[in-house]
């Protein structure tokens, strides 16, 4: 490697090291290209990793097993009240991240991936120059562009960004506030909304629309809402948040609803109202690369930009902003610079609430097929039906599926229930293998398992799921 004023040259250099950067870097390298990575942080996994996807699973399970552990009293098992020792939780959720991160490393030094820490800004349409690193140069042949997306604030008039947090700094976990109020009742604002309740913050959400979680199908979200509604103080809809200020060691905030305002108390404020592409400060006006009134990175189903050797995956690019989609862009992306015919076409790309219950679907909504005008039918089954749903004491959960009338093809599938984000994995495969109802329902499910009520989802297409009541 040259290092000070020099300049490195690659064959492809992949700027950003989330899911999206670290894939396609990997793949590159097992085609034979050789690659060289730029990551702003030490470490590579970006926001996913670091302060994202995986330390808010690895509060989630805590989170579950404090629920659980206080269900057990059902079962006529009790254990006392759990203490949270929040450095020592802390410090486990940093061990997970180090774990991954370092494992991610690994990999890359296996493949002789260059790891390369800066900034790094497009000089032109062949070369970046790197801050703040030991490589102040990188010439390359092929570049993608996965730098992510970072949490939109609200004005500073409104909340001024000294009173709240975001995802990163709540996932921080430095303290367990008296009374949290989170706003924005999205993927994000659930799942930590959920955590914080459960380590013991008085919380409220604060959502604009009528409903929280407005993707998903009313029926799905129906379980989340009636669990959420127990373990957090209040849930409130059609709420616009007007302002905030310091008041003692509190924060007083407004918002307005059905036309009058509230003003009330609390300690801290989760802001979760969605993301913004990082696409600025990449120095792509010096390039032919072109960007969206929103912010998005213009690419094509390859994920080409409009400069012809300039790639674009993840966050940057499109939504939805899931790091599934960010990997699966990356092999495409890495397949068209070798040269391969390929396309990024998936069938449906799977959406997973990790909260308990879990709300997962993959294809068309219910909501968006009766939009759209489809000729469809919905079949449901309840999991107060399935065995294993009962034997958990978990029967709040519901899958549903949706078949095109003509063809029987399954269109859409929708499940809340524990685990709902591992069961959904069956739909977006069937969905890939284009299967109809009948391959689902004769498919041998195992028994007993939650598996089983996507197989009698699809009975119900013929009127006959075996376990649902006529
Ligand atoms: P989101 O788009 O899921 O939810 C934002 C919510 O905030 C919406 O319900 C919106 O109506 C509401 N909102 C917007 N402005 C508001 C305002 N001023 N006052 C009150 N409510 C307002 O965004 P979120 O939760 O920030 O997550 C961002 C993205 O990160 C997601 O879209 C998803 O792509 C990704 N993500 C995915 C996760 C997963 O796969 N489990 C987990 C976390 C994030």
């Amino acid at each position: 490697m040259v290092v000070g004023e020099l300049t490195q040259e690659t064959e492809l250099l992949v700027i950003g090291g989330g899911p999206g950067g670290y894939v396609a870097a990997l793949v590159a390298a097992d085609h034979g290209i050789q690659t060289a990575l730029v990551e702003r942080a030490e470490v590579p996994g970006g926001v996913c990793l670091r302060e994202g996807c995986i330390p808010s699973k690895a509060l989630l399970h805590v989170a579950k097993i404090i629920d659980e552990a206080a269900h057990a009293e059902d079962f006529g098992v009790s254990f006392s009240k759990p203490e949270t020792d929040v450095t020592k939780l802390r410090n486990w959720k940093n061990g997970v991240i180090r774990k991954l991160s370092g494992g991610v490393k690994q990999l890359l030094a296996g493949r002789k991936v260059d790891y390369i820490t800066g900034d790094a800004e497009f000089e032109d349409s062949r070369s970046v120059r790197i801050e703040g690193g030991e490589v102040s140069r990188i010439k390359f042949k092929h570049c993608i562009i996965a730098t992510g997306s970072r949490a939109k604030m609200l004005p500073e008039s409104v909340l001024p960004r000294e009173l709240c947090w975001d995802a990163a700094d709540a996932l921080k976990v430095q303290e367990i506030p008296a009374r949290l109020l989170v706003v924005g009742g999205g993927y994000i604002g659930l799942e930590l909304g959920q955590v914080y309740a459960a380590l013991g913050s008085e919380v409220t959400v604060l959502e604009a629309l009528p409903n929280i979680l407005a993707g998903a199908d009313p029926d799905l979200a129906k379980p989340l809402i009636a669990k959420l509604r127990k373990q957090m103080k209040a849930i409130i809809t059609g709420a616009v948040l007007k302002g905030a200020k310091k008041k003692g060691s509190a924060i007083a905030v407004t918002y307005a609803i059905d036309g009058s305002e509230k003003t009330e108390e609390f300690d801290r404020i989760l802001v979760s109202v969605g993301r913004r592409p990082n696409s600025d400060d990449l120095g792509l006006e010096n390039t032919q690369v072109r960007v969206d009134d929103r912010g998005f990175i213009q690419v094509d189903p390859q994920r080409r930009t409009t400069d012809k050797r300039i790639f674009a995956i993840g966050d940057v690019a499109c939504e939805p902003m899931l790091a599934h989609k960010a990997m699966r862009e990356a092999k495409v992306a890495v397949e068209a610079i070798a040269g391969k015919p390929t396309v990024f076409d998936p069938a449906c790309i799977p959406a997973v609430v990790y909260t308990d219950p879990e709300v997962a679907w993959c294809g068309v909504t219910e909501a968006e097929a009766t939009a759209k005008g489809l000729d469809f039918k919905v079949t449901k089954f309840p999991w107060a039906a399935s065995g294993r749903a009962v034997s958990m004491g978990r029967t709040d959960g519901l899958t549903k599926m949706l078949f095109d009338n003509k063809t029987q093809r399954l269109i859409g599938v929708g499940i809340v229930g524990a685990h709902a984000g591992d069961l959904i994995s069956e739909g977006v495969l069937a969905m890939e293998m284009a299967a109809v109802a009948e391959d689902i329902g004769v498919a041998i499910h195992p028994h007993p398992a939650t598996s089983e009520t996507l197989a009698e989802a699809a009975e119900a297409m013929f009127g006959h799921a075996v376990h649902a009541a006529h």
